[in-house]
């Protein structure tokens, strides 16, 4: 059910939860102080209460509340990045954010959404919870469409268009005197090098507890059977339309190898569309240098076909 801005922070002011646009995903909204609210985002999405949220915010001044602690290149990277996708692990004053929120931790995530509606909403509702808008464990959502179809046709959508960007937000926290990556994203490990001076690392996440507790878990992944293949015979395949494939093939497009970006619009759009037209198994081809946002790619297919 598609609402109006007006409609979205009325809701969120009694309590209840709707679906924002951003340029990453579609976010599942709550009032970051409404633990009732906050409850009903875990329960919407199905999601594990030990993976937590990432707090929403119009301006940088906003986090101030929180009492967080931070290194002098904290400045940098939100004079940089925000509004825009990258997301940063802050110490706080864990008395200040819920502890459902934070999943118990003595950290909260901050973003600043670079998408018009979402920055509207922020500046009437103030700081929100938004983790992406789907089913856990399923991928994201990229159209106010794919909310409706994980949540019901029911579900409150402020309806934004197609997400610009199409997959989530880079993570980072500051660690021994670096930042470091927690879950790859828009921004790549290069795009940091200016502001930085040094490329951050990427934390595995293969730990047994994880420094981002999300990537203990499934993701991304369709109903199909996905297999990663860099050969093919026939069938159905997420391919490239500069690469060449076999004509028993049929071919579903993720873009073109020379524009990434348009390949991460395409990705959970393609996804949800094996689903919507009950394909049962596809191969994925990895015939490309996981460098850059393709590297960000490859990470998400490698979730999905787990
Ligand atoms: O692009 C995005 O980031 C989207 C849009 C809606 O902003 N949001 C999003 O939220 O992807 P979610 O909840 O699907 O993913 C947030 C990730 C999870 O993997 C979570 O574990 C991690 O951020 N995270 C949140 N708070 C954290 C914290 N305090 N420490 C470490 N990781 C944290
Ligand atoms: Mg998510």
């Amino acid at each position: 059910m598609r609402i109006t801005l007006d409609q979205a922070a009325a809701k969120l002011a009694i309590g209840d939860v709707v679906a924002v646009p951003t340029e990453t995903v579609y976010g599942l909204a709550a009032s970051v102080n409404s633990p009732e609210a906050v409850k009903k985002v875990f329960q919407v999405k199905g999601r594990p209460s030990n993976n937590p949220l990432i707090i929403h915010i119009s301006e940088v001044e906003q986090i101030q509340p929180f009492h967080p602690k931070y290194d002098a290149s904290f400045a940098k990277l939100a004079a940089a990045f925000w509004p825009g996708p990258l997301t940063l692990v802050l110490p706080i004053d864990p008395h200040t954010v819920l502890e459902s929120v934070r999943a118990g931790l003595s950290t909260a995530a901050f973003r600043i959404p670079n998408h018009q509606v979402a920055l509207k909403l922020l500046s009437k509702t103030g700081p929100l919870v938004m983790p992406s808008a789907n089913l856990s464990g399923k991928p994201s959502s990229t159209s106010a469409d794919h909310v409706e179809s994980d949540f019901g046709m029911g579900f409150p959508v402020l309806d934004g268009g197609s997400c610009r960007c199409g997959v989530e937000s880079t993570v980072m926290i500051f660690q021994d005197q670096q930042w470091v990556i927690i879950r790859q994203g828009v921004l790549t490990p290069q795009d940091f090098h200016p502001v930085l001076g040094y490329v951050p690392a990427i934390d595995s996440g293969k730990q047994e507890r994880p420094i981002c507790p999300g990537q203990m878990y499934r993701h991304y992944a369709p109903k199909a059977k996905l297999r990663l293949a860099t050969e093919f015979t026939q069938g159905i395949v997420l391919g490239f339309t500069d690469l060449e494939y076999p004509k028993e093939c049929e071919i579903l497009y993720l873009g073109e190898l020379s524009h990434p970006e348009t390949i991460a619009e395409n990705l959970y759009r393609t996804l949800r569309y094996l689903d919507e037209k009950g394909i049962k198994e596809a191969v994925v081809d990895m015939r490309f240098n996981d460098a850059g946002m393709m590297k960000t790619i490859a990470e998400r297919l490698w979730k999905a076909a787990s």
